[in-house]
This record gives structure tokens, C-alpha cells and sequence, in this order.
């Protein structure tokens, strides 16, 4: 008889440490620059290697070229290679607004995140985050496959 084929190892996931990232959006929107609408916001964004990106709203004196804190991190991650993520955390707004991401930042998002990326909202100071998938933000997303 054949001996039995070594185990295959698992490879399971680390568990989501959302805390952290929660923080780490916290520690963001510290660095906002918001000197026109005063509204702080920041995100992280953890790598599916486990690295994670953090990125505040960079705001501009023509308003148009305000870039939010989610694409910030999302720029971060891909221009130091990552394109693959596991999910993200947003600090902004208050406990009975959190603030949720932009229409561009959700399009954004869906060029590199699955669906299914789990996105937690979470108060600037402190309160439980709250946790949707990307799709629920942005149903039916466009993309373009070729
Ligand atoms: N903002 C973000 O950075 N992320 C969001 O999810 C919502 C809005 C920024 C853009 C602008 O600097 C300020 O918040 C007010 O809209």
C-alpha cells in the first residue's frame, strides 16, 4: 500500500486585527490637512502580505483637487506595489455620522478590492466601528474586462 501523502498545510488567513487598523485610520486623521472643511478623515488599509497603509485627506485651495483619506492609502499601498487587500478601516465624522466613503473613492476601491473586502466606519474619536463590504457601497460596480 501507497503511504498516505503528507498533509497539505493550511494556509489560513490571520484573523483581521481591527482594532489596529482602526488606530491606525485614527492616527491618520491626525495628519489631515483639512484647513477648509475642517473635517478630518482617515484610513487604513491592510494588505493581503499583511502591510498596512494609512492615508489622511490632503486638501487643496482649488477644493476640486482634494484627495480623501481612503484614496491617499489606496495610492500609498499600490505605488509601493501592493494590489491585492483584505480590508479597510475610515475614521471620520461622529458616532451618529460616521463618515462613509466617497463615490470616487468606492470606484477607486473596486479596481483593486474584491466585493466582499470588508470596510469598517468608524467614528473620528472613539465608538465602535461598523462593518459593511465594499459591495454594499458600491453595488453593481463598473469595471472593464477585457
Ligand atoms: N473625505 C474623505 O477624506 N473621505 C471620506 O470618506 C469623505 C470625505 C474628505 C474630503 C474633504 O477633505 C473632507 O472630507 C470633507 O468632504
Amino acid at each position: 500500500m501507497k503511504p498516505a501523502p503528507p498533509p497539505i498545510p493550511e494556509r489560513r488567513a490571520a484573523p483581521i486585527d481591527w482594532p489596529a487598523l482602526v488606530a491606525a485610520a485614527r492616527a491618520a486623521a491626525r495628519r489631515a490637512y483639512a484647513p477648509y472643511s475642517h473635517y478630518a478623515v482617515g484610513a487604513a488599509l491592510l494588505a493581503e502580505d499583511g502591510a498596512v497603509f494609512s492615508g489622511c485627506n490632503v486638501e487643496n485651495a482649488s477644493y476640486g483637487l482634494t484627495n480623501c483619506a481612503e484614496r491617499t492609502a489606496l495610492f500609498k499601498a499600490v505605488s509601493e506595489g501592493r494590489r491585492r487587500f483584505r480590508a479597510l478601516a475610515i475614521a471620520g465624522g461622529t458616532p451618529k455620522a460616521p463618515a462613509v466613503p466617497c463615490g470616487a473613492c468606492r470606484q477607486a476601491l473596486a479596481e483593486f478590492c474584491p466585493p466582499d473586502l470588508p470596510v469598517a466606519v468608524a467614528p473620528l474619536r472613539r465608538g465602535a466601528p461598523v462593518v459593511r463590504a465594499l459591495a454594499e457601497y458600491l453595488p453593481h460596480s463598473f469595471a472593464l474586462r477585457t
